[in-house]
C-alpha cells in the first residue's frame, strides 16, 4: 500500500470513528486515540524523521492536512454532541403550562352560593352608598308585623304560616322571621335618617316543596331620605339587577301589588329569555317576577318615630336564593340546604374569588 493509500484509510478510520462516538467522552477517546501524544496520528508524525526528503516531501504536507482535517471533524462533532445534549435537557424539562393546577387540600373547601351571592350584593349595593344592616332571626311579633302595619287577623299571623316559639309567661310569642322587613324597623329605630341599608339574612315559613324550604334567605333594601321617591327606587333596582345579572342593560316591569308596610305596593318583572333549561336575564319576551317594593307606608314610619310629612322612603324584598339560582343555574332550591359535598364542590365558589365591583363580580 503507498504511504498516501495508507493515510488515506487512517483517515477514513479515524472519521468513522468519529462519526460514531455517541457522548463526549466518546470523543474524546477517539481524539486521544488519534492526536493524543501516543496516538495514531502522533505516530505517522515522528515517521517523517526516517524518510528520505522525496518522501517526505509528499507524506509531510498529506499528513499535516489529515492531521487539519481530523481535528476540525473532531470540534465539529463537538459542538454537534453538546447541542443535542441541550435540545434533549430542553424537551425534557418542558413545562406544560396548560396542566390544571392541583389544588391542595387545604383549598378544596367552597363557599356556598348563598354566601356568594350575598357577598355580591353587598359590593354591589355598598358601591351605591349603602351599609349593611342585620338583625336577629327569632324576632318580636311586633317588629315582624305590627311596626310593618300588618292589620290583624292578617293570614301570615296564623300558625299554618309562621314558626312560633312557645309563648312566654306575659303572653309574648316570639317567631322565626317571616321577612327581612323587621331589619327596616330596628334601623329606623336606631339611626337618624338619612338612611340606606341592605339587610341580607336567614327568614323562615312554613312551607316545603321545589321552590320554598322552610328556611331561605332574603336581602331588603331601604332608603329614607326627604325627597326619595318611585324614580329613585326604580334606579336603584335596575343598577342593581344589571350588575347583579351582568348584564348591559334589564327592562322592568312594575306591577301593583299589596303589602301591609308600602304604598303604593309594586311587583317587579324583568325581562328575559326563557330557554329549557336556562333563563337569560335582559334579553326575550318574557317576564320573570323577581321582587317586592313600595314607598314606605306613612303608618311605618310613624310606628319609628318619624314624621311623614318630612320623611319619605322606599324599600323593597328579594330572595336571595332565587336569584342565586337565576344566576348559576341551580335547578332545585333544597338542593341548597342539602349539605352534599359533591354538590357544593360543583356550585362552590373558590375561598378567595370575593366578588368586587373592580374585579368582577363572579370572575
Ligand atoms: N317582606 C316581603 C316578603 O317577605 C318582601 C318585601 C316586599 C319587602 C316589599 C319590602 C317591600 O321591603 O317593600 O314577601
Amino acid at each position: 500500500m503507498s504511504d498516501i493509500d495508507s493515510l488515506n484509510s487512517l483517515e477514513a478510520e479515524i472519521l468513522a470513528s468519529v462519526g460514531a462516538a455517541s457522548d463526549e467522552a466518546a470523543l474524546e477517546a477517539v481524539r486521544v486515540a488519534a492526536l493524543g501524544k501516543k496516538g495514531s496520528v502522533s505516530e505517522k508524525m515522528k515517521t517523517l524523521g526516517g524518510m528520505d526528503p522525496e518522501q517526505r516531501k509528499t507524506v509531510g504536507p498529506a499528513l499535516n492536512a489529515l492531521r487539519d482535517r481530523v481535528a476540525a471533524a473532531i470540534a465539529e462533532k463537538k459542538t454537534a454532541l453538546a447541542d443535542a445534549a441541550l435540545e434533549a435537557r430542553l424537551a425534557a424539562e418542558t413545562l406544560d403550562v396548560s396542566l390544571p393546577v392541583r389544588e391542595s387540600p387545604l383549598e378544596t373547601g367552597r363557599i356556598h352560593p348563598v354566601s356568594q351571592v350575598t357577598d355580591e350584593l353587598v359590593a354591589i349595593f355598598s358601591a351605591m352608598g349603602f351599609s349593611v344592616a342585620e338583625g336577629p332571626d327569632i324576632e318580636t311579633d311586633d317588629l315582624n308585623f305590627t311596626k310593618l302595619n300588618f292589620p290583624v287577623g292578617h293570614p301570615a299571623r296564623e300558625m299554618h304560616d309562621t314558626f312560633f316559639l312557645p309563648e312566654k309567661e306575659n303572653g309574648e310569642r316570639l317567631l322565626l322571621r317571616t321577612h327581612t322587613s323587621p331589619v327596616q324597623i330596628r334601623t329606623m329605630q336606631s339611626q337618624e335618617p338619612p338612611i340606606r341599608v341592605i339587610c341580607p339574612g336567614r327568614t323562615y315559613r312554613f312551607d316545603m316543596d321545589q321552590t320554598h324550604t322552610p328556611m331561605f334567605h332574603q336581602v331588603e333594601g331601604l332608603v329614607i331620605d326627604r325627597g326619595a321617591h318611585l324614580g329613585h327606587l326604580k334606579w336603584v333596582l335596575e343598577e342593581f339587577l344589571k350588575t347583579f345579572f351582568e348584564v348591559p342593560s334589564v327592562e322592568l316591569r312594575f306591577r301593583p301589588s299589596f303589602f301591609p308596610f308600602t304604598e303604593p305596593s309594586m311587583e317587579v318583572d324583568v325581562r328575559c329569555r326563557k330557554l329549557p333549561n336556562e333563563i337569560r336575564i335582559g334579553e326575550g319576551d318574557d317576564w320573570l317576577e323577581i321582587l317586592g317594593c313600595g314607598m314606605v307606608h306613612p303608618n311605618v314610619l310613624r310606628n319609628c318615630g318619624l314624621d311623614p310629612d318630612v320623611w319619605q322612603g322606599f324599600a323593597w324584598g328579594i330572595g336571595i336564593d332565587r336569584i342565586a339560582m337565576l344566576k348559576y343555574g341551580m335547578p332545585d332550591l333544597r338542593d341548597l340546604f342539602g349539605a352534599d359535598a359533591r354538590w357544593l364542590s360543583h356550585y362552590g365558589f373558590r375561598a378567595l374569588d370575593f366578588p368586587t365591583l373592580a374585579g368582577g363580580l363572579s370572575s
